[in-house]
């Protein structure tokens, strides 16, 4: 009984000291010749809030493809919940998928589907029992605030409603990290501020969060860690900090 209780907490310990995320010596340069990351090195500890900044073109959305294995890096190393990305078997990927998130500033709903059959759609395809998509997707559109919207065509909700419907069917499996890129990215000031409070609020539950953005005014008013990445090279990693560097 004591193991029982005790054992979760340890592994739960052990957990926190390893990194979610961690880039060695990361570069990734496209078949083009493109350099879009140079010599990155980063080490996410569970349970962080992390914000990416930089000017368009930096390699924000490189970064995040790297973490999905959308791309393998072409030197270096890219770990994931203890994973190095380019040793992961193909058939692995899939299991990798499911422990990240993921959110774009496009939300990416599927358009016929209502807005239970979104969330539903994301447990169905990886063979989850008609039993669990009813008991966890209300949990998720709750968690959301999206319980009287259920029956809804994404054409029928508002650009930040659409949001945390992809916020919902991002967090379906439960995942280590949820990241999002440019998730205001389409939205007025004030609802962007709601999908913040609600990322605030997920990575209060334990999720590990990293939002790529623009939106300065965010950035400066949370006071969280700061990536910043300028021609593809990580210029600032700084806790606490605003947008841009301060002196
Ligand atoms: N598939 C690709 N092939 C060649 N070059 C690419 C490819 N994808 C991105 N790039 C280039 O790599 C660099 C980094 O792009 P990336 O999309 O990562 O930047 P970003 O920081 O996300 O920019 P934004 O803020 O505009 O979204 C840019 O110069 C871009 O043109
Ligand atoms: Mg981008």
């Amino acid at each position: 009984m004591i193991g029982a209780l005790t054992r979760p907490r340890a592994r739960a310990q052990e957990a926190a000291s390893q990194p979610v995320i961690t880039m060695v010596d990361v570069g990734m340069t496209y078949p083009n010749g493109k350099v879009a990351l140079a010599d990155v090195n980063v080490a996410i500890p569970a349970g962080d809030f992390v914000f990416l900044v930089g000017p368009s073109g930096a390699g924000k959305s490189t970064f995040i493809r790297l973490l999905i294995r959308e791309q393998l890096p072409t030197s270096g190393r890219v770990i994931v919940a203890s994973r190095d990305l380019s040793r992961l078997r193909r058939r692995e990927v899939p299991r990798l998928r499911r422990r990240i998130g993921i959110v774009f500033q496009d939300f990416r709903l599927l358009p016929a589907k209502t807005v239970f059959e979104n969330v539903a759609f994301a447990l169905e395809v990886t063979g989850a029992a008609g039993s669990e998509i009813r008991r966890r997707v209300p949990q998720l559109l709750n968690l959301v605030g999206l319980q009287d919207h259920a029956d809804h065509l994404p054409t029928q909700l508002s650009g930040g409603e659409q949001q945390r419907v992809a916020i919902a069917r991002a967090l379906v499996h439960d995942p280590a990290m949820l990241i999002a890129d440019e998730p205001t990215g389409n939205l007025d000031p004030v609802t962007s501020w709601e999908i913040i409070q609600l990322l605030i609020q997920i990575n209060g539950l334990g999720t590990t969060v990293l939002m790529a953005t623009h939106n300065q005014e965010i950035v400066n008013a949370m006071r969280r860690r700061v990536l910043a990445l300028e021609h593809g090279s990580l210029v600032r990693d700084e806790s606490g900090a605003a947008y841009e560097r301060e002196y």
